[in-house]
């Protein structure tokens, strides 16, 4: 079935040798199968679950908004039941649209994966995966006797969740960094060795201390400091590096659960992050590689991202005032940037520095 997308050629679906000497001999029997490309993308957006199913949360919705239209990776804290799952298995449907030749990797991924559901031609819908902790390396990375795609390439173009993140091995978590530096990742066995695409969005979640409740308004936490510590550290390190927005997604508040859904449709939010990512598909089209902000790298923040000298005022204040360590300067530069495509400006200014300081929770927090 995949290959009817791949040509403008009728493809003869045929199950058996019977009915390919029937079809050679006579040409009857099997119809040319024809594939309605802008039929299967306009399916591919209709998504079970929207945004709007998720009360309340507004400083949440939003921030996974701005994640999405950079492509920056994110980290909600919360307790349980605060609805960090809930608004992890949306954000499918507020990416951009899927373009044709993003459809086609996904696809050629699921299908040597032999995970292409039956009838499925074309896979055009950004992709959510949610392993398990105990997942193995080969299983995360890719691997086998015969080499299969793991999950950072069935994410591929679409979002990798590691829910209660700190409750993943710690060297499973550091697998993840060549995938996610390099966007593709190299299986190597005796035999062969075969290199699959993982351009993933990671989305972690995680409870602020070993009980759930530190913090919380409603819970008493029975953690001690040194349990608390002790769990905020399991995700520590280079991976927390790559991510560049962490908030805290707190309870719900019974008066929004108790209340009808009122938020934004997924649909008109993804309008706004295509947009936005249009912008910057401009601002990178001289350098390949590169389509959003999250790609930009150190050395690239002089040149996409020139701050006014408030800005840099502001900047400044936060990172001594707040405390802010020197590795949230580049994220919230790279996240006010995409704060500023989202309403298309063409300068970053101190309304877009203050919105990305927010979403450096990690940074300023009392645990760390
Ligand atoms: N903001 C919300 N709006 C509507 N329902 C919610 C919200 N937050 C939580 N819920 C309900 O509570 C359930 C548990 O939420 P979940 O996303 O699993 O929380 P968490 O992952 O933070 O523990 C959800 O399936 C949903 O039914
Ligand atoms: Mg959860
Ligand atoms: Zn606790």
């Amino acid at each position: 079935m995949e290959a009817a997308i791949a040509t403008d050629l009728d493809v003869y679906p045929i199950g058996s040798l019977r009915e390919t000497i029937d079809f050679l001999e006579d040409g009857t029997g099997v119809k040319p199968c024809k594939i309605d490309v802008e039929q299967v993308f306009n399916q591919a957006l209709k998504y079970p679950m929207d945004f709007s199913d998720v009360k309340g949360q507004e400083t949440a919705k939003r921030a996974l908004e701005v994640a999405a239209a950079g492509g920056h990776n994110i980290l909600m804290v919360g307790p349980p039941g605060s609805g960090k799952t809930m608004l992890a298995r949306r954000l499918p449907t507020i990416l951009p649209n899927l373009t044709m030749e993003e459809a086609l990797e996904v696809t050629k991924i699921y299908s040597v994966s032999g995970l292409l559901p039956a009838n499925t031609a074309l896979i055009a819908t950004r992709q959510f995966c949610s392993p398990h902790h105990t997942i193995s390396d080969a299983g995360l990375i890719g691997g086998g006797r015969v080499p299969k795609p793991g999950q950072v390439s069935l994410a591929h173009h679409g979002v990798l969740f590691l829910d209660e993140m700190p409750e993943f091995r710690k060297d499973i978590l550091e697998m993840l960094r060549q995938p996610m530096e390099d966007g593709q990742v190299t299986i190597s066995r005796s035999m062969v060795s075969l290199t699959y695409p993982s351009q993933f969005m990671l989305v972690g979640a995680m409870n602020p201390c070993p009980c759930g409740f530190f913090g919380d308004a409603n819970h008493d936490c029975t953690c001690n400091p040194g349990q608390i510590q002790k769990y905020m550290s399991k995700v520590s390190g280079p991976l927390l590096d790559r991510i560049d927005i962490h908030i805290e997604v707190p309870a719900v508040k019974f008066k929004d659960l108790a209340a009808e859904p009122t938020g934004e449709k997924s649909d008109s939010i993804r309008e706004r992050v295509n947009h936005a990512r249009r912008i910057q598909l401009m601002r990178f089209n001289d350098e390949p590689g590169m389509f959003c902000n999250a790609h930009m790298e150190s050395k690239d923040l002089q040149k996409f991202c020139p701050l006014d000298s408030k800005s840099l005022e502001l900047l400044r204040t936060a990172i001594t005032k707040l405390g802010l360590s020197a590795r949230a300067y580049d994220r919230i530069i790279k996240v006010s940037r995409t704060i500023a495509d989202i309403e298309a400006a063409e300068q970053i200014e101190t309304r877009h520095i203050s919105e990305a300081i927010q979403y450096r929770s990690l940074d300023r927090n009392l645990w760390m």
